[in-house]
C-alpha cells in the first residue's frame, strides 16, 4: 500500500493517462495553467454534476444561475476587490523573479534554488508592495477608448447583483440559495503545486440568503453539510478536517469562516471555504447601485438578508479526489496502480473487454453489449493486447467494473464482472448487465482504505 502519495506520482499519472496536461507545453508551458484531457474532463464534469445535484436537484431551497465572467467594473469596487483583493509581493531586482512576501520561507531563490529569496549574495529584494490579483482587460475595439474591466476572481458577485432578479421569480423566501458553477481568474504568484492553485479555475459557489438572526445556525449547518458531501464521495475521514479561521485571517467581508481542509501532498490545505458573509455584499451593492437588494415580507417589513457561502474549486476538488484515490499494491507478484474513485465520479463506469481480441464471436458480442450500455452510462470497449494489461489500464483511470466476454459467454450468455477494488469476479447474465451496473452505481461507496 502507498502511504504518502507524492504530487509527482499524481502529475505523472494524470499526464500518462490523459487527465491533465501542462498548458501550452509545445511553447515551453505557462506557469500555473493546465489543460484537461478526456478523462480529466469526464471527472470534472462528474464532480460538478454531483455538486449541482446536492445543491439544486436534491433540495427545494436552492436555484441555479450562470452569470457573466465580465461584469460592470463598479461591481468590483463595491465588493472591495479593487481596493482589497491583493497579495504583498516583492521583486528581486537581480534575477527579476517575483515572490509572495508572506511565503518567502517556501520559495526558491531564482539564482540559487537551494537558498531562499534574499539569502544569496546577489539577491536584491524590493520592499513588499500590494499587487491586485484581478486580471484586467478592456471592452471595446480601441485600446485607448475601451473601458477597463476585470475577469471575475470569484463567481459570488454575479449572484449578489442578481439577487433581485432571482428573488422576484424564484417563488422562495429566505432561507433560500443561489448556486453557480463557472470559471474564475486570479493572477496568482504560486510555487507550482499542480492544479491546487492556478491562474484560471472553476468554482462551485452557493450563496444562501437567511434572516439575520438565523445566520449562525445556517453557518454551522453548511459547514457540516459540505463536510458530509466530501465524505459521501469517498474522501477518507483521516484526510479531512474542519479548521475555523482565527479573527486575523478573516476576509474583508467575513464575520466567520471555516476551511474544510484536505491532507494534500503539500500538507493540510484549504479544500473548500464556508463563510458567513453577513450583509456585507448586499449592503455594498445597494449603496453603490441605488437598487435595494433586500427582502420584503408580506406585511411590508424589510431586511437585508445575511449570506452563508460554501465555495469549492472544481479543480482543487478533483486533485483531492485523485490524491485520496491513488493506490499502489502488489497483486500476484505484479505491481498495480489503481484509482479508487467513487464509482459515481469515475470517468468510465465499466470496461467491455472481449477476452480474445481476435475472436469475432467474442468481439461481436462485446460490441453489442457496449452499444447497449453506452446509451445509459460512460463505458469503454477495448480489444487490444493482453487482458491483464487492459485491466491495469482501466485500474489506472479508476474504472470500477469490467465485463469480460469469454468462451463461456458464447455458451450460456453470461459475462465475468470484475470489481476494481476487491478484484472479486462473478458471472452475471448479459441480459441483466445494464440493470446490474445501474444498481451497483447507485449504491453507497466508501474507500476500502482507512
Ligand atoms: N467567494 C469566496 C471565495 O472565492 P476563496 O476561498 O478565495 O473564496 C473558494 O475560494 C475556493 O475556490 C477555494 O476553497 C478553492 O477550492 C478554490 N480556489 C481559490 N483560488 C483558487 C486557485 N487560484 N486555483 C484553484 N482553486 C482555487
Amino acid at each position: 500500500m502507498a502511504d504518502a502519495v507524492t504530487m509527482d506520482k499524481i502529475v505523472s499519472l494524470c499526464k500518462r493517462r490523459g487527465f491533465v496536461f501542462p498548458s501550452s507545453e509545445i511553447y515551453g508551458g505557462l506557469g500555473s495553467s493546465y489543460d484537461y484531457g478526456h478523462y480529466g474532463v469526464l471527472l470534472k464534469d462528474n464532480i460538478k454534476q454531483r455538486w449541482l445535484s446536492a445543491m439544486v436537484q436534491e433540495r427545494d431551497d436552492i436555484v441555479a444561475l450562470d452569470s457573466s465572467i465580465i461584469l460592470h467594473p463598479e461591481v468590483w469596487k463595491s465588493s472591495g476587490h479593487v481596493g482589497g483583493f491583493s497579495d504583498p509581493l516583492v521583486d528581486c531586482k537581480f534575477c527579476k523573479k517575483r515572490y509572495r512576501a508572506d511565503h518567502l520561507e517556501d520559495a526558491q531563490c531564482g539564482q540559487r534554488p537551494s537558498k531562499r529569496p534574499g539569502e544569496a549574495a546577489d539577491c536584491d529584494l524590493t520592499d513588499a508592495r500590494q499587487f491586485n490579483l484581478m486580471f484586467e482587460t478592456r471592452v471595446g475595439a480601441m485600446e485607448e477608448t475601451g473601458v477597463p474591466v476585470y475577469l471575475r476572481p470569484e463567481t459570488a458577485q454575479g449572484i449578489f447583483i442578481n439577487f433581485k432578479n432571482v428573488a422576484g421569480i424564484a417563488r422562495r423566501k429566505p432561507p433560500f440559495g443561489i448556486a453557480q458553477v463557472g470559471k474564475s481568474f486570479r493572477n496568482e504568484i504560486t510555487p507550482g503545486n499542480f492544479i491546487f492553485r492556478t491562474l484560471e479555475f472553476e468554482q462551485m459557489e452557493m450563496e444562501f440568503f437567511v434572516p439575520p438572526d438565523k445566520a449562525d445556525e445556517w453557518y454551522r449547518y453548511w459547514v457540516d453539510e459540505r463536510y458530509a458531501w466530501h465524505r459521501k464521495y469517498g474522501i477518507r475521514e483521516s484526510h479531512l478536517r474542519i479548521r475555523p479561521h482565527d479573527a486575523d485571517e478573516l476576509s474583508h467581508y467575513s464575520s466567520g469562516t471555516s476551511d474544510i481542509e484536505y491532507l494534500f501532498p503539500i500538507g493540510w490545505s484549504e479544500l473548500e471555504g464556508v463563510a458567513n458573509r453577513g450583509n456585507f455584499d448586499l449592503t455594498a451593492h445597494t449603496e453603490a447601485s441605488g437598487t435595494k437588494l433586500e427582502w420584503v415580507e408580506q406585511d411590508g417589513s424589510r431586511y437585508t438578508p445575511h449570506v452563508i457561502e460554501p465555495a469549492l474549486g472544481v479543480n482543487r476538488s478533483m486533485l483531492a479526489f485523485l490524491v485520496d484515490a491513488y493506490d499502489e499494491e502488489v497483486v500476484a507478484e505484479r505491481d498495480r496502480t489503481v484509482l479508487r474513485l467513487h464509482p459515481q465520479l469515475a470517468p468510465v463506469k465499466a470496461a467491455i473487454l472481449p477476452l480474445i481480441g481476435k475472436s469475432e464471436d467474442m468481439t461481436g458480442r462485446a460490441r453489442k453489449l457496449y452499444e447497449e450500455l453506452r446509451q445509459v452510462i460512460s463505458v469503454e470497449y477495448d480489444d487490444g493486447g493482453q487482458i491483464g494489461r487492459r485491466y491495469r489500464r482501466q485500474d489506472e483511470i479508476g474504472t470500477p467494473f469490467a465485463l469480460t466476454i469469454d468462451e463461456q459467454t458464447l455458451v450460456d450468455d453470461t459475462v465475468t464482472l470484475r470489481e476494481r477494488d476487491s478484484l472479486a469476479q462473478e458471472r452475471i447474465s448479459i441480459a441483466r448487465a445494464r440493470e446490474h451496473l445501474l444498481d451497483r452505481l447507485a449504491e453507497p461507496w466508501s474507500s476500502p482504505r482507512a
